[in-house]
């Protein structure tokens, strides 16, 4: 597995390479989530490259850029395991050198939910995503549906802009509670991890209320919050029942397919998570 950390050395892997190429893009401190992805990326691509990149843009200024969790050696070694072709691991200095000054703004679907409480993080997202689409060029890029925000301001981009490549977005790997995998997971104490699984329990009643015929998105909504006050170190930021597709918040029963989605306070960390109603 090559290992890369300038534009130009993937540049010529990339013109000496025929056949299709998956890519997944990461912030690292990777987990089963990320294998997953990866396994995504090699049963439908010839080769398989993954970004490792933990992108200041989409962090606000009191956000956890500086004590994000970071591991190289070890994911590394992870990926080397997984089988991966080659990675992109690039320095901020690189990707954004002095007199950087473009950047991708996706209007709409970034303003609600994580948009609204997180102001630039999808600018950010957008803007490192493309460059790193325009580097890496791939055929197929993997996304986990955990971020489902993310996975359609992406999808957006890649649509309005023609940029020639198809997101697929890979179901939340959860650990056996149901907790989403997540890099900050490793930030929550062992009584907080016991308490994060309120989530999708919250998420998994709202489920059962739909599958028992409740259609009132105000109704799905109380289910989550309902079952969030039961557990004492959860403090709710927000929890939504949107269209799946505009991810514009529901005021009245919708025949198309639903995002609950939530992002819940559990101490200092900030969890998220969703489920897609009424899909398929
Ligand atoms: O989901 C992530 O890890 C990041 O937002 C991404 C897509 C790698 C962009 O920095």
């Amino acid at each position: 597995m090559q290992v890369y950390t300038t534009i130009a050395e993937v540049r010529q892997v990339q013109q000496a390479h025929r056949g299709t190429l998956g890519f997944v893009p990461t912030m690292g401190f990777l987990h089963e989530g990320h294998l997953t992805l990866v396994r995504a990326a090699k049963s439908e691509n010839e080769r398989v490259a993954v970004s490792i990149f933990v992108n200041p843009t989409q962090f606000g200024p009191q956000e956890d850029f500086a004590r994000y969790p970071r591991a190289l050696e070890r994911d590394l070694n992870l990926l080397r395991e997984s089988g991966v072709d080659w990675v992109f691991a690039p320095s901020v200095e690189h990707m954004y050198p002095d007199g950087f000054q473009t950047y991708v703004t996706v209007e709409r679907i970034s303003e609600g939910l994580e948009g609204a409480r997180r102001p630039g993080h999808f600018r950010g997202v957008a803007t490192v995503v493309a460059k790193l689409f325009n580097i890496v060029q791939p055929d197929r890029a993997y996304f986990g549906q955990k971020d489902a925000q993310q996975v359609a301001v992406i999808r957006r981009m890649v649509h309005d802009l023609a940029l020639p490549l198809m997101v697929i977005a890979v179901p939340t790997v959860r650990e056996p509670d149901g907790l989403a995998m997540s890099s900050r997971n490793t930030y929550l104490s062992p009584e907080q991890r016991a308490a994060a699984p309120v989530l999708y329990r919250a998420l998994s009643a709202a489920r059962a209320r739909y599958e028992g015929g409740e259609r009132s998105p105000e109704k799905l909504r109380e289910a989550m919050r309902t079952v969030l006050t039961t557990e004492p170190l959860a403090v709710v930021d927000y929890v939504s029942a949107a269209d799946n597709e505009s991810l514009v918040e529901l005021d009245a029963p919708s025949t198309r397919p639903i995002l609950l989605s939530m992002a819940v306070f559990v101490g200092k960390t900030r969890l998220i998570d969703n489920l897609v109603l009424g899909q398929g």
